[in-house]
């Protein structure tokens, strides 16, 4: 039989990738301890073992393509005994690989079909780590809860409304996230654009005392001023400097002595 160049290159490629494979063997699958006594042949499992078989066909993922039943079950028992493996067998060298009880999320035959317990951080910390920075860097009552609180499905984002109610029906508050981040929802953030109307869902007063105003400031949203950062206070040099004589402003360093607030300007 000859060969063609792609058929030899093909080949001997694929002989490089099993003799790779061969190398890694050991770390993956390190020899079994003792021999195995009653070594069904791989083809038989299906005859007793049929809903399993037919699990990892569906839903085994890695567990069906790169592995065997005998990979990780060698022997049989009654003559054989310690038939199912650990996970660390072939996963180490992670954190998330050090974790306690990894059947508690994953199953073996269906691995990533994963079921999270209820009330878990630590593990999710393994791979997601930015989260819980933003978490503890922010203190507020989300940082108090457990990830699986929120996420009780894995990749599931939960809407706001799954527990909290609506500040008012105005549709400029219907989007939660247009002002809070889930994971540091007291650093509120506002659009500059956001209308007066919107922030009088909880400041009616001030609201109320601008509109009553004869000053120019009474054109003004209240983001024009307090901008982007809730609870931010501007301070009238922002937009003024300092209009009169120097000595006037070093005799009144409060423009409020004159002035009184931002909100009802004497003028
Ligand atoms: C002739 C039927 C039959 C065949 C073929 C068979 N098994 Fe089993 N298997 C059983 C029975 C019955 C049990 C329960 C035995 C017991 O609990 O002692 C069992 C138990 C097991 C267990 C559980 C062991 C434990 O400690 O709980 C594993 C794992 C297993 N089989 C894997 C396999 C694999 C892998 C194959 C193919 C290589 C296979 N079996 C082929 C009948 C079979
Ligand atoms: C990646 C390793 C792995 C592979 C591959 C694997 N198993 Fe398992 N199997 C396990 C582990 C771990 C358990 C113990 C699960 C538990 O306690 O929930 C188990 C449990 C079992 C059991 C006894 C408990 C039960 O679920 O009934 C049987 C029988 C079994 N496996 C058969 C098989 C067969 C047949 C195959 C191939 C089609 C197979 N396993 C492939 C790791 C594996
Ligand atoms: C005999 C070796 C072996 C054992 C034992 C084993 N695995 Fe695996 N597993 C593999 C290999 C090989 C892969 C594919 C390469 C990888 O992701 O490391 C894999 C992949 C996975 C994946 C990713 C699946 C995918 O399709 O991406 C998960 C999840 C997993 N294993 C969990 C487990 C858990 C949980 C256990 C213990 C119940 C376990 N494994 C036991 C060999 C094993
Ligand atoms: C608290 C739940 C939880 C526990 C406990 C857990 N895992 Fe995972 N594991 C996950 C989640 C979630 C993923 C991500 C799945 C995805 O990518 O969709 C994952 C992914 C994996 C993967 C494949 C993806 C990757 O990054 O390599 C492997 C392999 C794995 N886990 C093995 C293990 C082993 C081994 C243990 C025990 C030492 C374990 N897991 C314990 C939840 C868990
Ligand atoms: C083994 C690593 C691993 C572990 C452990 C893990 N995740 Fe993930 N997670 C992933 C991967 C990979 C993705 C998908 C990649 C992506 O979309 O960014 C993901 C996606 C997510 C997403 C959706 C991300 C998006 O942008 O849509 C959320 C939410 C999530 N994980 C929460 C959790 C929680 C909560 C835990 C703890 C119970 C957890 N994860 C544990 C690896 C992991
Ligand atoms: C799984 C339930 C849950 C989800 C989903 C959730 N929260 Fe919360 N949140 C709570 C609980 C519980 C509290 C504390 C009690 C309360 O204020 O209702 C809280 C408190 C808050 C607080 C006040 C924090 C403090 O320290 O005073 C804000 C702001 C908040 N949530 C915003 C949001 C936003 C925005 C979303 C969506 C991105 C959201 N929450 C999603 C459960 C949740
Ligand atoms: C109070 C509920 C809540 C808690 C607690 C919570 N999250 Fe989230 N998380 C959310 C919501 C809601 C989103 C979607 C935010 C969005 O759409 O802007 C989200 C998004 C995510 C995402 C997608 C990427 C991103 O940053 O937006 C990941 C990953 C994630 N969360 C992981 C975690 C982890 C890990 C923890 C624990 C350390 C955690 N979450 C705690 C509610 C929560
Ligand atoms: C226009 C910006 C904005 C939007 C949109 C918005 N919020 Fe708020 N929210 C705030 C501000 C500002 C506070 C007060 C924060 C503080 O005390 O510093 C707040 C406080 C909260 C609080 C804690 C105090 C309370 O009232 O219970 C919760 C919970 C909350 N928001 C949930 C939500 C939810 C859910 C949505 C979406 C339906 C939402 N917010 C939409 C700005 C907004
Ligand atoms: C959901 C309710 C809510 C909304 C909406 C809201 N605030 Fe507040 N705001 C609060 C609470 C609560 C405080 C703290 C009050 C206190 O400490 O007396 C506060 C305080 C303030 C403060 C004063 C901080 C200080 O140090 O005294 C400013 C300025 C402010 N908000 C501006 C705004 C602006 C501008 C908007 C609209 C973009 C807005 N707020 C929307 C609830 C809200
Ligand atoms: C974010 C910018 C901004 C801040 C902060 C600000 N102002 Fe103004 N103010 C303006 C603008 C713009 C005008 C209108 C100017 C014009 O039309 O000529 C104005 C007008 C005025 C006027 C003239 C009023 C009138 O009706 O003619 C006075 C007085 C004044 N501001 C005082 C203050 C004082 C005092 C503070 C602090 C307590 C302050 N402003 C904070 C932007 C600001
Ligand atoms: C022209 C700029 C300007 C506008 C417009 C403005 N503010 Fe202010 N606000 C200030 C300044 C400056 C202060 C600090 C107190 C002072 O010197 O007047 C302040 C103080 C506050 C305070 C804390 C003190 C108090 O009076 O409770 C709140 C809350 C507040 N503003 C909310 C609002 C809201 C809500 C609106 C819109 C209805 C608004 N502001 C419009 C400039 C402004
Ligand atoms: C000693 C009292 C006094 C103090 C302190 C004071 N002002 Fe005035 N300001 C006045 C008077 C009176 C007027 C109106 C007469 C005029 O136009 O000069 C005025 C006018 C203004 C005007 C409108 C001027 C125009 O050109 O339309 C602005 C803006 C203003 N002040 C800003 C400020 C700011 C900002 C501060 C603090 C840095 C401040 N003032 C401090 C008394 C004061």
């Amino acid at each position: 039989m000859t060969r063609s160049p792609a058929t030899y290159i093909q080949a001997t490629a694929s002989k490089l990738a099993a003799v790779l494979l061969f190398c890694a063997m050991p770390l993956l699958f390190p020899p079994p301890a003792q021999a195995v006594k009653n070594d069904i042949p791989l083809q038989d499992c299906v005859k007793c073992h049929y809903t399993i078989v037919r699990q990892i066909k569906r839903e085994g993922r890695a567990h069906r393509d790169k592995v065997t039943c005998k990979d990780c079950h060698r022997g049989h028992p009654p003559a054989d005994t310690g038939v199912i493996p650990k996970c660390n067998r072939c996963h180490q060298g992670r954190s998330h690989f050090a974790l306690a009880n990894c059947l508690q999320c994953h199953q073996a035959h269906r691995p990533l079909r994963i079921r999270l317990p209820h009330r878990v951080t630590q593990p999710c910390l393994t791979c997601h780590t930015e989260q819980y920075a933003q978490l503890t860097a922010n203190p507020s009552i989300h940082t108090k809860l457990q990830c699986t609180a929120c996420h009780n499905v894995h990749g599931r984002k939960p809407p706001c409304s799954q527990c909290h109610g609506k500040h008012s029906t105005d549709p400029a508050m219907a989007k939660c996230t247009g002002c809070h981040a889930a994971h540091k929802p007291l650093a509120v953030e506002y659009a500059d654009q956001t209308p007066a109307t919107v922030c009088a869902t909880c400041h009616e007063e001030v609201y109320q005392q601008l509109r009553a105003s004869n000053a120019k400031h009474k054109d003004f949203s209240c983001a024009f001023c307090h901008r982007r950062r809730h609870r931010t206070i501007p301070r009238c040099q922002m937009c003024h400097e300092e209009p009169h004589w120097p000595g006037l402003h070093q005799k009144f360093p409060r423009c409020g002595s004159c002035h009184g607030i931002a909100h009802d300007l004497i003028i």
